[in-house]
């Protein structure tokens, strides 16, 4: 079993149990449907919003303050007869000793359980799949040996509304709340009479209303309510010692204005040996057709049940579109559960709702869309195709793209990254492989700004855009910064170019090719394969060093990147790129790949450039003033560490691809968890490089591209099982001494059981393929040639 000092993996379950609550930092949780979402942490902390973690936000999350992880959705238990109260979910009363403290984060639910003094509580959050709202479902059992007489305080600390107005001007913002108890449906029914929601922050707003009531009910008998947080918690106290729960007097406050909190009190007796269950309820409904004694039938445990199982329902169907069976088990933890999760939560938050992202300013980003369907489109390609289409509008005429998107506000930012528009075609053409769907091409999406056009026309525009935005010489100007943020001050001129975004180009060009030639569009073909072959060329001739490839030219022609720095003197990307391009010479992407292990393996990854930045040097930019060793500025940064992984696959390494590939997986990296810090079942976007004192330190977690590049790597170049635009390429590149991994992938309407066998014990070579137990003799299978909705595949590899 996979464990560390605070909790271990259940495979079976596909849970994360925490046994200790002192974690190094909360470890978080999701709970979310297409349009509702929270975090959950195993402390009961995090925040809810409905479509929009900025504009749309529901419960509080306090930043940047002490102590951590507050508030959340507590519910507190007291004995009438000590007067003792504790939480179900650790926090807020964290001084109390439980018996038992366990949290087990699934799929889409958190279930905590405590014993204290006789009562076992076990607490379920979770957001039913298709209702805007979410449900706390408790058990309370009596352990003990008397009858026990207990009160029950739920509460959580509303918001309604902009999250960043509340941050900023919750003094006027407070008188816009109003808070009732409708006896009838026995619920606090919430709203506010305002809006901000004009696409930013700022002293114009439209003047309009919040257009929902929220509900906060209890399957219980209610015998206390409070809506006014001051009032409920009593004056100069916190969470964690509420006035009303320590006399056991609820105010019954309705509010007009002030904080806004939504809790309830109920008093039960319990017998011996007896369980009581019962639940928290927070529906949110439109104002305008809102009835309020729909939160009647939430309260069924039938409901209630029905929407838990059609939750593990969901999760059971997702995963079974790709399981895999290596020698190695935390490859299999990572492929099977975790990283394909990780994925699924990073398609929705993208890297906006988290710990480490408030929810307060990145909406989504246009780059990361089109990277985060890499796990989805597996799973729910029209999901997928839905979201592709709406980001197309963020798109100018032009080609080039706004560099992020607010979902409510339907604008974002012009940023002028450079290689912000070629994830269009990326994306596109990933969708298009897994999917075989081409009527995708054909649909028309409006541009930003004027126009409109067919989706191919929109990744046409983006690709002739970067070929436009290229220097005198042939080389993509960085602008203001390329997929690595924080190179912002290399080309403010206009004249800087980017050696990686050069390869980049080149591996858009080169999949460009590869799908218009499948589709016979031979004038695109020709077109996009002399760009290619120029670019190459140029790439060549200006950008080696001799043993790496530079990373950049400022705009006086000076490089970035070469061994005569002695900061910023390798940077992986240049170096991975050029392999996964095929542009770098057989021989140059050999030397530039030893290059990137001499000089930036480390224990949990490679880091993303080395020597670190030490001095500040306007003439690259934000990187240099980030500390050495984290973020960009030479950081085993996740994402970039994975292209590692691929590039190496790519160039035939790997027993090193599969070490750095294991290196990065969080339940190696984060061996010493007190060090590593963050949750052992996500990626971090980075980890600490040696070059800091806290090395081994991560941060970031769930949120980051890793997320989706490691599961992609991991199943369609290290088990080698890849939609390509004919069908699945099957090309397994695995570690010499594993003799067998079983794959079941579901493709385009087929289920693929695949059986890779290995007895020569080599790393690569599909030496026979049979399917259906005919032999195939192309890697590429295309699963609508075949009747029957079952294939069975046998690859085996030899280097003979
Ligand atoms: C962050 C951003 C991503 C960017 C990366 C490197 O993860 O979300 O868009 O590419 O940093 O700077």
């Amino acid at each position: 079993m996979l464990k560390n000092k605070y909790g271990y993996f259940d495979a079976k379950k596909r849970e994360f149990v925490i046994t200790d609550p002192r974690t190094p930092r909360p470890w978080f949780n999701y709970m979310w449907n297409d349009r509702y979402a929270g975090l959950i942490s195993h402390t009961g902390g995090g925040f809810s919003y409905l479509d929009s973690p900025r504009d749309n936000r529901l419960t509080r999350m306090r930043y940047n303050s002490l102590p951590w992880d507050r508030p959340g959705r507590y519910v507190m238990v007291k004995d009438t007869e000590s007067g003792e109260y504790w939480s179900l979910s650790w926090a807020p009363t964290l001084n109390v000793n439980y018996d038992l403290y366990e949290c087990h984060h699934g799929m889409g639910y958190t279930r905590i359980i405590t014993e204290y003094k006789g009562i076992r509580g076990e607490i379920t959050y979770f957001v039913p799949r298709d209702e805007t709202g979410e449900i706390w479902k408790i058990s309370l059992t009596n352990l003990s040996e008397r009858p026990r007489n207990l009160e029950i305080y739920a509460f959580t600390e509303l918001l309604m509304g902009n999250a960043l107005n509340d941050l900023i001007n919750q003094p006027n913002d407070k008188h816009f709340t109003d808070i009732h108890f409708d006896k009838e449906s026995q619920s606090l029914v919430a709203t506010r009479r305002y809006w901000v929601l004009n696409k930013k922050v700022s002293v114009i707003q439209p003047n309009i209303d919040w257009k929902y009531i929220l509900q906060f009910a209890s399957t219980l008998d209610v015998s206390g309510f409070d809506a006014s947080l001051d009032t409920f918690i009593g004056k100069w106290r916190s969470e964690a010692n509420p006035l009303s729960v320590e006399t056991g007097e609820m105010h019954h406050t309705e509010i007009t204005a002030g904080d806004p909190v939504a809790a309830l009190q109920s008093k039960v007796k319990l017998e011996p040996g007896n369980t009581l269950d019962f639940s928290i309820l927070m529906k949110v409904s439109e104002k305008e057709s809102a009835k309020l004694s729909d939160i009647n039938s939430w309260k069924s445990q039938t409901f209630i049940e029905g929407k838990l199982s059609a939750l593990q329902q969901y999760w059971q169907d997702y995963f079974s579109v790709l399981q895999v069976e290596t020698p190695d088990e935390k490859v299999n933890t990572m492929l099977n559960t975790w990283n394909q999760y990780q994925a699924a939560v990073t398609f929705d938050m993208a890297r906006n709702s988290g710990y480490y992202h408030g929810g307060l300013l990145f909406g989504t980003g246009m780059r990361d869309q089109f990277q985060d369907i890499l796990g989805m489109v597996m799973v729910e390609p029209e999901r997928v195709r839905k979201r592709l289409l709406n980001a197309l509008q963020f798109q100018f005429n032009d080609g080039s793209t706004l560099h992020n998107f607010f979902k409510l506000a339907g604008t974002g930012e012009r940023t002028r990254h450079s290689d912000t528009p070629l994830w269009i075609p990326f994306g596109l053409i990933k969708y298009f492989s897994e999917t075989g769907d081409a009527s995708i091409f054909e649909e028309t999406v409006p541009y930003h700004d004027e126009g409109e056009g067919t989706v191919c026309e929109h990744m046409v525009r983006a690709m002739d855009y970067a070929i436009s935005e290229t220097t005198e010489r042939g080389l993509p100007r960085i602008m203001n910064g390329d997929w690595n943020d924080t190179l912002d001050h290399i080309g403010p001129k206009g004249k800087g170019e980017t050696i990686w975004g050069a390869f980049f180009l080149g591996y858009i060009l080169k999949e460009a090719v590869s799908f218009f030639d499948f589709r016979k569009e031979t004038v695109q073909v020709k077109k996009y394969s002399q760009a290619y072959k120029t670019l190459t060329k140029t790439i060549n001739d200006l950008a080696w060093t001799g043993t790496w490839y530079l990373r950049a030219f400022r705009d006086n022609g000076q490089p970035v990147g070469t061994p005569e720095d002695d900061q910023g003197q390798i940077f992986l990307n240049a170096q991975t790129w050029s392999v996964i391009s095929g542009m770098a010479t057989p021989e140059r992407g050999n030397t530039a790949l030893k290059s990137c292990l001499d000089q930036l393996e480390t224990p949990y990854g490679m880091q993303i450039c080395r020597p670190a930045y030490h001095r500040i040097d306007d003439t690259v930019g934000l990187i240099s003033r980030c500390v050495p060793g984290k973020k960009e500025n030479g950081a085993v940064f996740n994402h970039a560490s994975a292209w590692f992984v691929l590039a190496a696959l790519m160039n035939g390494q790997i027993e090193d691809a599969y070490r750095i590939y294991q290196k990065m997986l969080p339940v190696n990296s984060g061996t010493d968890i007190d060090r590593y810090e963050t949750e052992p079942y996500v990626f971090s976007e980075y980890v600490t490089s040696p070059e800091h004192p806290t090395q081994g330190q991560a941060s970031h977690s769930w949120l980051t591209g890793s997320a989706v590049w490691m599961l992609y790597i991991g199943y369609g170049y290290l088990l080698g099982i890849r939609p390509v635009p004919g069908g699945l390429l099957i090309d397994p590149r695995i570690p010499a001494d594993w003799d067998k991994v079983n794959i079941t992938r579901k493709f385009r309407g087929k289920t693929l059981h695949i059986r890779i066998h290995n007895p020569d014990r080599v790393n690569m070579g599909v030496k026979s393929m049979t399917v259906n137990g005919q032999s195939h003799d192309s890697q590429v299978l295309d699963p609508e040639k075949y009747d029957g909705r079952e294939l069975d595949v046998e690859v085996r590899l030899s280097d003979e």
